[in-house]
This record gives structure tokens, C-alpha cells and sequence, in this order.
């Protein structure tokens, strides 16, 4: 680790060097690559860093609370959580064609990125977590598309656009490192490990359209998945798990009564480079107290089924 920790050093006189007096912005997902770089920057700048989450009504339940806790409570930044639950919801309204999903988060969260950050005085430069593979999947010019593929997936040349300067902290390291620097930064375990979660957020895994019980439904049940997963020790024996609510009902019974209520679907895949993936052979026993506990607790679900498909044909997500 003393290789972290000097690395952590160095970049940590870069920046400063870099950026003076002046305000650095970043834009935190709740992810590992822009957790770490705000906690490197956090170290570099303390308040003068102020980062801005955006609460889109589309995050796994706690998602927000862990990031206010990690970068006010441990992280003394400037932290501005947008609460634009509202706002995504109304434009999501009667959308349920995936790409067109896709399309309007991103314009809407350019907007709303756009507004708070046009509302911090004196901020010059944007930091967002680009690594080193984010770098390479743009080809051959390394300042181009890909510098913004990180900032959110379907969002291109945002910092440009807005009139800062970028800084990327992390654009010579691989995902392992920066894990690394996680650790030595003092994030916790978790948040270091934590699965990627795609930009649209629930939206995708919520098929159909999206409305606020919906998305709530979809969220408790995710919980509960995720939770098992920790208790049981496999969360780490897996790349990326979660629930999708799927857009029918099917037919069950409670007592004496005939149900008609909504379907969870569990997808959880091993993958090395999320091109392709199978799905996880998770045991019985677990998809069972899985299953059982999402049917017992979570209003309006009788019914929870295993997706057991690999990608390619199948993609990881359903949308
Ligand atoms: P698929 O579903 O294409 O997913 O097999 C591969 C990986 O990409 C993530 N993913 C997204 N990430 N915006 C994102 O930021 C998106 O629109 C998006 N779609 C898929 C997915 O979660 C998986 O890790």
C-alpha cells in the first residue's frame, strides 16, 4: 500500500497545483470511480471540493443517505444533493420505450446538473472518475468522447459544454487500483465494492412505465436482494445483481383469497468485462429466503422468478 498511498500523494500536489484557489466541482454517482475521486480531491481541497449528486428518484433505497453520510459526515466537502425526484418523474411520465427513457434522463440530467453547478460561485473545474479502460475505449483521441462516457454513459461532452475544465485524477489507473485508493482514503468496504449501476437508474429495470409506487416496489425488492447477498457472503462472488419489476401481473393466492399482483425477476451475472456475462449459480437455499422475503414483505409481489440467461444472446440489464 505504500505505492497507493504515495500515488494518492502525488496526485493530490497535482491538483493543487493545478487548480490554486480556485473551486473544484465533481459530480458524485454513488459509484466507486466518482466516490474515489471526490475523497482524493476531498483530501486535496477539503470544502473548497463542493460535489454535486443528483437525486433522480431513480436510486437503489439508501443510495443518498450513504453519499450525504461519506461526504459531509466523513468528508467534510461541499456537498449539494438536488432533489429533482419530481422533475425526472413528470418527463418520465407514460414513457416506457427504453431508449427513449434513456434519452430523457440524460437531457434532464444535464439540466439539472447544469442549473446547480451554474449556482456555485467561482468553480473553474469539473472532476469526474475516468480510468484508464474509459480512456482506451475511446480510441485514439484520449481527450474525446470517452473523457464524458464516464460522467454519464449517455451524456457526451458535458464539462466542455458547461465551460470548465476537466480534471480526471484517476485516468491512469485500472479499476483494481483505484479500489485500492479507496481503501486507503477511508471508504468504506462497501461502497468500494459496490456493483456498477447504470446511469437510468431504476428506470430500466422498472419495464413499462415508470411511476413513483412502481419504482418503490422495484426499490424494497432490490433491497432485499442486495442484503441477502451481503449476509450470505456472495455479494462479492458476483459482478452485478439486482431486481427488475416486470410490466404484468400474474395470479396468486393469499388464504382463501385469488391474488393478481406484479412479477420480480432476480438477475445476478458473473462477467469479467460486463461484454459478456453468465448467470450466477446461486444456491437454492438463497434464492429461496430471497424469494420468500421479497413475497412476504413487499406489497402488491406474489410471484419472484431467476433469470437464467446468459449474455450474449441476453444482455446483463432488460432494458
Ligand atoms: P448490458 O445490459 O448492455 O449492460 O449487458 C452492460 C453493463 O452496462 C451497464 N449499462 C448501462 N450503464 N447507462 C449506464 O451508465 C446505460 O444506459 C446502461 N445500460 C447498461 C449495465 O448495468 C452493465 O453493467
Amino acid at each position: 500500500t505504500w505505492r497507493i498511498a504515495s500515488l494518492i500523494e502525488r496526485q493530490v500536489e497535482a491538483v493543487r497545483e493545478l487548480v490554486g484557489r480556485n473551486r473544484v466541482i465533481c459530480g458524485l454517482s454513488g459509484g466507486v470511480d466518482s466516490s474515489v475521486t471526490a475523497a482524493l480531491l476531498a483530501k486535496a481541497f477539503g470544502t473548497q471540493l463542493s460535489c454535486i449528486f443528483v437525486d433522480n428518484g431513480l436510486l437503489r433505497k439508501g443510495e443518498r443517505d450513504n453519499v450525504e453520510e461519506e461526504f459531509t459526515g466523513h468528508f467534510k466537502t461541499d456537498l449539494h444533493v438536488v432533489d429533482a425526484r419530481q422533475r425526472f418523474l413528470d418527463a418520465l411520465s407514460g414513457v416506457s420505450d427504453p431508449q427513449e427513457k434513456r434519452k430523457i434522463i440524460g437531457r434532464v440530467f444535464i439540466e439539472v446538473f447544469q442549473e446547480e453547478a451554474a449556482s456555485i460561485p467561482d468553480a473553474h473545474f469539473l472532476a469526474q472518475g475516468t480510468l484508464y479502460p474509459d480512456v482506451i475505449e475511446s480510441g485514439a483521441n484520449p481527450d474525446g468522447p470517452a473523457a464524458t462516457i464516464k460522467f454519464h454513459h449517455n451524456v457526451g461532452g458535458l464539462p466542455e459544454r458547461l465551460g470548465f475544465e476537466l480534471i480526471e485524477p484517476l485516468r491512469d489507473l485500472f479499476k483494481d487500483e483505484v479500489r485500492k485508493m479507496g481503501a486507503e482514503l477511508g471508504l468504506p468496504d462497501k461502497l468500494i465494492w459496490r456493483h456498477p449501476f447504470p446511469g437510468p437508474g431504476l428506470a430500466v429495470r422498472c419495464l413499462g412505465e415508470i411511476t413513483e409506487p412502481r419504482l418503490d416496489t422495484l426499490r424494497e425488492a432490490d433491497a432485499i436482494l442486495i442484503e441477502e447477498l451481503h449476509k450470505a457472503d456472495l455479494y462479492r462472488d458476483v459482478q452485478q445483481a439486482f431486481a427488475v419489476l416486470l410490466p404484468l401481473q400474474t395470479v396468486g393466492v393469499m388464504g382463501d383469497a385469488r391474488t393478481y399482483e406484479d412479477v420480480i425477476a432476480i438477475r445476478s451475472v458473473n462477467t469479467e468485462d460486463f461484454m459478456t456475462a453468465d448467470w450466477s449459480r446461486l444456491p437454492y437455499d438463497f434464492l429461496q429466503r430471497v424469494s420468500t422475503r421479497i413475497i412476504n414483505s413487499v406489497r402488491g409481489v406474489n410471484r419472484v422468478v431467476y433469470d437464467i440467461s446468459s449474455k450474449p444472446p441476453s444482455t446483463i440489464e432488460w432494458e
